[in-house]
């Protein structure tokens, strides 16, 4: 064949004029005649028992059409990985952003003025907001019939750590701290549900899984799977959070119950206050190694704050226990990790989903030991860091594909190359005395897609035509395209499999009724999972085509990588996940001593992305990852009182600006072609959050000499540490 291959070629994204003229229908756009407007009445305390809701002043409020409560609701609980929260609350409300009514009317204003208007009468109960009191005797209950608020619970035990940290010349012990981070994506929930004509309940918004979201919604309605069609519009980012149900049952409720068509936007402050977000972590933990730089043990406790509700903290926490050695190779190993409910907001998927959160800790601890056995950070990695055939705390053997070294050496090199060591050293003699410059390193991983036993599987269709050759192709995926550009590289597979040019592969998607499931546009695992389903149902369509005398060919292929296992309860041991992501990170910041402010101003972000499928999405990803791993670094704080949310809106919760952005941002992209993954590609989403926090540490320390063990390091925290 004589075309060339759009594998890696930058092809523009067929949604990107319509973004950025405004053309785009997000979620806030969608429009249906005749259309009823949904606000949530919200809590607003983070425990109390609901006395009594009185809806009587709403109702006689003008353009009220009703007031939901949890009576009705066919079946009044829902979750993702446990269904223990309810769609609107009945008895006790658990956090600030929990749902105690709907009001429905004629306008948004009218259903704005409803809200108020609902009279709920509660019983302020003790609460707890802090995971560590949560997990003490007689600490007040979240979930009064679980006995007890510890919500997961995971040991991960491996050799003898005793006799390895007996072996060490070195043991040094840390504890690091992390709080809340806010997804802020720019479009903020909305939605609209009606029941179409055929009675099915239709709900088009945004979110991360048709079919989850699906079925979520058939079991709230008790209605069978295919009574429920959900759609997506433009998805304005998700980063995780939008895996957990927000706004899109309570229209499917609103609209079931009224059977006429109604909307919802959320402002910035509903978001803020009801969604779940990164979680909050403590890591204590220990770390020995010997005088020729090999780690010998790693001892680490891992907690975190679940809030009130499960959404995916034990996934998020298994990950975190799992990742407290970082991506080296530790014979004896014990960690345990926890994960506690309390009655602030639900801490649940956020892009890195547990990652960033132990890599802190782990690449500070690297940097430290090598630090202490005077070692250059760098070859202290290099020593331990994982090797194909290595075995991860859960000992198994990692999943084949390991290019942990090769991407730190990549990075090292190119950091090097570049000089900004050289450059900041220059800049601190010859700059002003009170701004500091200084570089650090880091590195990590991350799996992509699902862990732990959790059912892994993409499925796409593929309808291919012509005559006598392959004219053209209909690809159907339930893959969303949050903004990463999925539906764009799945087109560029199945052409490329195909020999078709790319304006000849249609694409259908957004449509839980039209399109099998790929599962979600999480963990960083689409173009590995629905762009190797696309792939193999390409081949298996082509072989059809070629194979008869048929004009046009059906093939359905769903993909199922290596299956994972559950982790053993006593010990860890199985097998987490089939695919990891690697990445390593070079940082020059600078200090300004007066003030405590740092700032970013060069990265260097090295992955190795198996192949790229579209390079520039590729840069676009690890661009825009990079930004939001600023903001987690330095400047977003969510703060709470008593589990209420005192940072909800943009002017208190700080997110990096353009002036925030580095000077330079330098993708480094390693194709090092992955067994499972669509022409080698494997994900790259998650990663460049994954070692950022502990590079930027790096960083500091080499400019200012002070390690910062509290997530975000704000300026008061980078000025409490110098004069501490
Ligand atoms: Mo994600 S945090 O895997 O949506």
């Amino acid at each position: 064949m004589t075309r060339a291959s759009i594998i890696g070629k930058p092809v523009p994204r067929h949604d990107a004029l319509g973004k950025v003229t405004g053309a785009a229908r997000y979620p806030a756009d969608l429009v249906r005649p005749d259309m009823l407007h949904l606000k949530v009445v919200f809590a607003g305390r983070p425990s109390a028992r609901i006395r009594s809701i009185d809806a009587s002043e709403a109702l006689a409020a003008p353009g009220v059409v009703a007031v939901l409560t949890a009576a009705d609701v066919p079946y009044n609980a829902f979750g993702l990985i446990e269904r223990d929260q309810p769609v609107l609350c009945s008895d006790v409300v658990r956090f600030q952003g929990d749902k105690v009514a709907l009001v429905v009317a004629e306008s948004a204003e009218a259903a704005t003025i409803g809200a108020r208007r609902v009279r709920v009468d509660y019983d302020d109960l003790p609460g707890v907001f802090d995971p560590f009191a949560a997990l003490e005797p007689g600490a007040p209950l979240v979930h009064a019939a679980r006995g007890t608020n510890l919500l997961h619970r995971l040991p991960i035990r491996k050799g003898d750590v005793a006799a390895g940290f007996a072996a060490a010349d070195l043991v040094l012990e840390g504890e690091f701290t992390t709080t809340w981070q806010e997804h802020a994506f720019l479009q903020p929930e909305a939605g609209v549900a009606w029941v179409d004509d055929d009675g099915r309940v239709v709900v088009e918004s945004a979110g991360q899984w048709l079919h989850e979201d699906r079925k979520q919604i058939a079991n709230m309605l008790e209605l069978a799977p295919d009574r429920v069609v959900i759609r997506y519009a433009a998805i304005g980012g998700a980063f995780g959070g939008r895996e957990d149900l927000s706004v899109q049952h309570l229209l499917a409720l609103a609209a079931w119950k009224l059977r006429r068509p109604v909307a919802i936007v959320w402002s910035r402050e509903e978001s803020i206050v009801g969604h779940h977000k990164r979680h909050p972590m403590t890591v204590r933990c220990r770390w020995g190694a010997t005088n020729e730089g090999r780690l010998t043990a790693v001892a680490a406790e891992v907690t975190a704050d679940g809030g009130a509700y499960a959404s995916t903290s034990e996934e998020v926490t298994k990950v975190a226990t799992l990742f407290a050695t970082g991506c080296y190779a530790v014979d004896n190993v014990a960690i345990e990790g926890r994960v506690a409910y309390t009655n602030n907001v639900p801490a649940g998927a956020f892009r890195g989903f547990g990652a960033p959160q132990a890599h802190f800790a782990s690449e500070v601890m690297m940097t430290r030991l090598a630090h202490g056995l005077g070692l250059d950070p760098v070859e202290f990695r290099r020593r331990n860091i994982y090797r194909e055939g290595d075995r991860e705390p859960t000992r198994n053997v990692l999943p084949a594909g390991v290019s942990a070294l090769p991407v730190l050496n990549r990075c090292a090199e190119e950091v090097a190359r570049r000089g900004w060591a050289e450059e900041a050293a220059r800049a601190n003699i010859e700059g002003p005395s009170w701004l500091r410059r200084g570089v650090g390193i880091a590195a990590g991983h991350k799996n992509l897609g699902y862990s732990f036993g959790f059912a892994e599987q993409s499925t796409a269709t593929i309808e291919l035509w012509g005559r006598g050759e392959p004219e053209g192709a209909l690809l159907r995926s339930g893959a969303a395209d949050v903004g990463q550009g999925v539906h764009l590289a799945m087109r560029q597979i199945a052409a490329e499999t195909l020999g078709l040019d790319l304006q000849q592969v249609a694409l259908i998607a957004d449509d839980s009724a039209e399109t099998p499931n790929a599962g979600s546009s999480s963990a960083s695992r689409q173009t590995v999972m629905s762009g190797r389903a696309v792939h193999d149902a390409a081949v298996e369509a082509l072989a059809k085509y070629h194979g008869s005398d048929e004009e046009r060919v059906v093939a359905t292929v769903q993909y199922c990588p290596p299956a994972t296992t559950p982790l053993a309860a006593d010990t860890g041991e199985g097998v987490p996940n089939y695919c990891y992501g690697y990445a390593a990170q070079g940082v020059e910041v600078e200090v300004d001593t007066l003030s405590g402010k740092v700032r970013v101003i060069r990265v260097a972000s090295a992955h190795d992305v198996g192949r790229a499928i579209n390079m520039q999405q590729v840069e676009g990803q690890i661009e825009g990852c990079v930004a939001q791993a600023i903001g987690y670094a330095l400047m977003e704080d969510l703060k709470t009182r008593d589990g209420r949310i005192l940072t909800s809106g943009f002017s208190t919760y700080l997110l990096p600006t353009a002036l925030d952005a580095p000077e330079e941002i330098v993708p480094i992209v390693l194709e090092l072609a992955d067994p499972l993954g669509p022409f080698g590609a494997r994900g790259v989403a998650e990663l460049p959050l994954v070692p950022f926090t502990a590079a930027v540490a790096a960083a500091i320390h080499d400019a200012v000499g002070v390690w910062l063990t509290d997530q975000p390091f704000t300026p008061e925290r980078v000025l409490a540490a110098l004069e501490g």
